[in-house]
């Protein structure tokens, strides 16, 4: 069994996030942790709110709350949605705790140590009406690349590209909408990525085989254009501050580290804020120091990958230190709103709270990892959402789990009946289940969940043909026994479906699980072999009838949906 380290991407702190944020990182980490839990690996899933740079600091501001107290607030918010969406993280941490300072601020003088940090005075735009510099977000304009009109001082959303706050066309003040700006000379550090190319090149080619096209292409095309010295500090009140042992005058002018320098370290810093409450039994060295024995996995969306797959690395590689660098990154395109982007400022699309409000997390979690924007950019609607929780978790999974408990009870009682023993169709069924289990856990094993999600309804609907096609509401007039064997039968796939859909569906899972009295049963996870024989719920075994597993979505309900939330005439 290995050690599986896993992190998504850190959420800003900014606000209560999307559907479209959390199906890119949070929610397929958890369904890939849990999947491999329960084959019984040893799993650390860690992440964190990002706390640090301009989006929290004009957040804040919009709340009229201090940056300290308005990040304390939101980290609870999110972390309580995240619960109610099942997110089993080990560890939810803060980019802003004491740990990631302290962690941050090694690495940077490991990293001028090392002649990778550079001091150097550079040019950056004062807004005179803020009387401010204006760092990254701060500032917005024209894209030169792409022509975006709303890029951001740091980074264009539109063409992803990497931007400097003085690459901006037509720049104006995001506080004042001030377009009076100059450009004043003031001091930063820059971490020497330049002189990291090479190794940062030669580390992946040796990683990045077996990663996503999505993830490598986008590595690759970083690494043609060069890699850039960038200056990793800003001069913000909010942040990780230099340390003035090594930089003084930078610190006395209260300069901080550049957002994108400190969230990523925060990885590791939020698996020290884990180890740090239970420092005799954990060590989050073991996972991050010399852990040649660790499995590293990423989940990030498409913007982040430049971040993950070439600067952190090349940060990491810096400090000379054997750092635990990822194995394996997994990236995903986005998530539309019928064709259009989620969009907080306009309110357009599903927000992870109103979401929990609506319907239970279940609902969500299979839909958008059976729907996860893998090969290409996907949208929601409330059509293609409403029919697949419909057909398949109401029709095919809910609805199999209901008949067969409450016919079985009603003709034989309150225990598994024992009837005749497995035939002919019993033996095919067995063969199908475990060709179908054997294909869906090589998709996990993939990090396909498009594809993993597909088996999984395959597995599904294999119960459902087989009960069709047996029919114990016509068995049970000529042949009692018969008909007991394909309820008994129909019972261990309930019993399997509770396993193998765990990942996907947490609560829906423990439901069916618990609706039968075995003893020490666990989510342990089968092996095709072992599913062939349908037999872990012996004849004889107590069980109950769970309330409707799914309900259906209504055509009224629907229509409520799109009122609320904008149906696509807002497109
Ligand atoms: N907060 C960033 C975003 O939402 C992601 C940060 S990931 C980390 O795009 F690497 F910085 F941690
Ligand atoms: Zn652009």
């Amino acid at each position: 069994m290995a050690r599986h380290l896993i992190t998504s991407a850190l959420p800003y702190i900014n606000g209560i996030k999307h559907l479209g944020n959390m199906v890119g990182s949070m929610l397929p980490a958890d369904v890939y942790s849990r999947y491999l839990r329960q084959r019984g690996h040893e799993v650390l899933y860690i992440c964190a709110t990002d706390e640090h740079g301009t989006p929290a600091e004009l957040a804040a501001k919009e709340a009229g709350q201090s940056v300290a107290a308005f990040c304390a607030e939101q980290h609870d918010k999110q972390k309580a949605i995240y619960e109610g969406f099942g997110l089993r993280f080990d560890y939810f941490g803060r980019s802003s705790s004491r740990e990631n300072v302290e962690l941050t601020q090694r690495f940077a003088r490991k990293l001028h140590e090392n002649g990778f940090i550079e001091e150097r005075a550079i040019r950056q735009v004062y807004s005179i009406a803020d009387e401010r510099f204006l760092p990254d977000r701060y500032i917005v304009g024209t894209c030169p690349h792409c022509g975006y009109d709303k890029a951001r001082g740091d980074q264009c959303e539109n063409c992803t590209r990497v931007l400097d706050p003085t690459d901006l066309i037509e720049a104006r003040s995001a506080i004042s909408g001030s377009g009076e700006l100059e450009v004043r000379e003031t001091k930063h550090l820059f971490l020497l990525q330049s002189k990291l190319q090479h190794e940062v090149e030669r580390w992946i080619d040796e990683s990045s085989a077996e990663w996503p096209t999505l993830a490598s292409s986008i590595a690759r095309k970083w690494l043609t254009e060069g890699l850039q010295d960038r200056a990793i500090t800003r001069d913000l009140d909010w942040g990780v501050p230099v340390p003035a042992d090594v930089w003084p005058e930078l610190a006395a002018d209260g300069k901080v580290f550049y957002v994108w320098f400190d969230a990523p370290i925060e990885y590791i810093g939020a698996t020290k804020e884990w180890s740090d409450q239970a420092p005799d039994e954990r060590d989050y060295t073991s996972w991050w120091y010399e852990a040649d024995d660790v499995r590293y996995t990423e989940f990030m969306a498409k913007d982040n990958v430049p971040f993950h797959s070439v600067m952190f690395p090349a940060t990491q590689i810096g400090t000379r230190e054997p750092w635990k660098k990822v194995d394996f990154l997994k990236a995903f395109n986005w998530l539309n709103y019928y064709g259009g982007k989620f969009s907080t400022s306009q309110r357009r699309g599903i927000f992870t709270d109103a979401a929990l409000e609506l319907l239970p997390a279940d609902y969500w979690r299979y839909f958008l990892i059976a729907n996860a924007p893998e090969s290409d950019d996907t949208s929601f609607t409330w059509e293609l959402f409403s029919s697949s929780v419909n057909k398949d978790l109401a029709d095919t999974l809910g609805n199999f789990v209901n008949r067969v408990l409450s016919f079985s009870r009603k003709r034989f009682g309150d225990d598994v009946p024992a009837g005749a023993e497995a035939g002919a169709a019993e033996q095919k069924l067995g063969e199908e289940i475990a060709g179908l289990l054997a294909e869906y856990e090589g998709h996990m094993e993939a990090l396909q969940f498009r594809k993993a999600a597909a088996s999984l309804r395959a597995l599904w609907s294999a119960g459902n043909s087989y009960l069709e096609e047996k029919a114990p509401w016509l068995e049970i007039k000529t042949d009692k026994d018969a008909a007991a064997l394909t309820l008994r039968t129909a019972m261990n796939l309930i019993h399997l479906y509770s396993v193998v859909s765990e990942p996907f569906i947490p609560a829906s899972a423990q439901v069916m699980r618990g609706a039968f009295s075995l003893e020490n049963d666990t989510a342990q996870w089968v092996s095709p072999e072992e599913a062939k024989a349908l037999a872990s719920v012996p004849a004889g075994t107590p069980f109950t009838v769970p309330p409707v597993l799914f309900a259906k979505i209504s055509e009224d309900d629907l229509e409520s949906y799109r009122e609320r939330f904008g149906g696509d005439d807002e497109a």
